[in-house]
């Protein structure tokens, strides 16, 4: 991703109110080691196209996420993957000229639909970007709490206090900052900052969340305290995560879409997408397992 999406990521944030792989015992299957605390709801995307002007950047695309599942989204670089996150909580729209044709429905309901307010619908969906992007100056506290300042009206300093503990905890944050909460963001590591990402985003109490490759900045070790992370937040909020990390995908989630493109210029299609473990044993296309096993390029 280069400096100048970034950018824009940074400004959506306000709007929205890796490494080397480690080698590693193959994990449990995630859904073996998480029991749902709340029904999060469910994203139905039905015949999506999504442009930029002109340019269709994904093409025809109908997906079910699965509530309380994390679903991983792969592909090679360029073939729509952030395009299509965007477009599930109405991000994509920020950018000039861009839209979307379609449907996305959060249990049922089209946010597309005239009279859905995206801001509302930003709130539901909530998302973590590639680049820890943490307000800097701003204390590790406000950080936290910038959502939901943005988002309502009034909450109460002892209220707001324990959503803050709270987020914080389950960003598995609160431990190594709750002694300077007061000091500025800037300050933490990269993972920490990720980690504060997550808290600001769930602070919210979305129903989904959406995380683009939100590893990709940090070590093995922080990486990994990132997944052991995602699997408990899937007990709350359904996830979609991008990834350009296949033993992530294989380790992290329950489902794994593959995106795709013929060539340069064309639309980037999700050519299959199936329970995690099919696709990285058994997927239907010969794309895909060449991908998934590295034969691609
Ligand atoms: N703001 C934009 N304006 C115009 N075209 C864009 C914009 N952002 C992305 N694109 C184009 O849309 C296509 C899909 O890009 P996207 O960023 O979704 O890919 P990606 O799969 O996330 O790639 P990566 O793995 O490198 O992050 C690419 O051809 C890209 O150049
Ligand atoms: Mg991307």
């Amino acid at each position: 991703m280069n400096e100048t999406e970034t950018m824009k990521e940074k400004e959506m944030v306000d709007a929205q109110a890796g490494p080397a792989d480690p080698i590693m015992d193959p994990p449990a299957s995630p859904s073996a080691t998480a029991t749902v605390d709340a029904k999060a709801k469910r994203i139905d995307a039905e015949d999506l196209n999504i442009y930029y002007g002109d340019f269709l950047a994904v093409k025809d695309c109908s997906v079910n996420i699965h509530p309380n599942k994390v679903t991983a989204l792969i592909g090679s670089s360029g073939c729509g993957k952030s395009t299509f996150l965007r477009s599930l909580n109405r991000m994509h729209e920020l950018i000039d000229g861009a839209r979307v044709e379609g449907k996305v429905l959060l249990d049922g309901t089209d946010i597309y639909a005239r009279n859905m307010d995206p801001v509302l619908v930003r709130q539901q969906i909530g998302m973590v970007f590639q680049q820890p992007n943490p307000f800097p100056t701003m204390s590790i506290y406000e950080n936290t709490a910038a959502g939901l300042r943005l988002n309502r009206k009034k909450t109460k300093k002892t209220e707001l206090d324990g959503i803050v503990e709270r987020s914080l905890t389950g960003a598995h944050l609160w431990d190594e900052v709750k002694d300077r909460l007061d000091k500025p963001a800037g300050g933490l590591s990269g993972g920490q900052q990720q980690r504060l990402c997550i808290a600001r985003a769930t602070a919210i109490e979305p129903e989904v969340l959406l995380m683009d490759e939100p590893c990709s900045a940090l070590d093995p070790i922080a990486t990994l305290a990132i997944e052991d992370l995602i699997n408990e937040l899937k007990k709350r909020f359904t996830i979609v995560i991008v990834t350009h990390n296949m033993q992530q995908a294989a380790r992290a989630s329950d489902y794994t879409g593959f995106f795709n493109i013929e060539k340069s210029g064309d639309p980037g299609v999700l050519v299959e997408i199936d329970e995690t473990e099919k696709i990285f044993s058994n997927p239907r296309l010969k794309e895909t397992e060449d991908y998934v096993s590295g034969r691609f390029g």
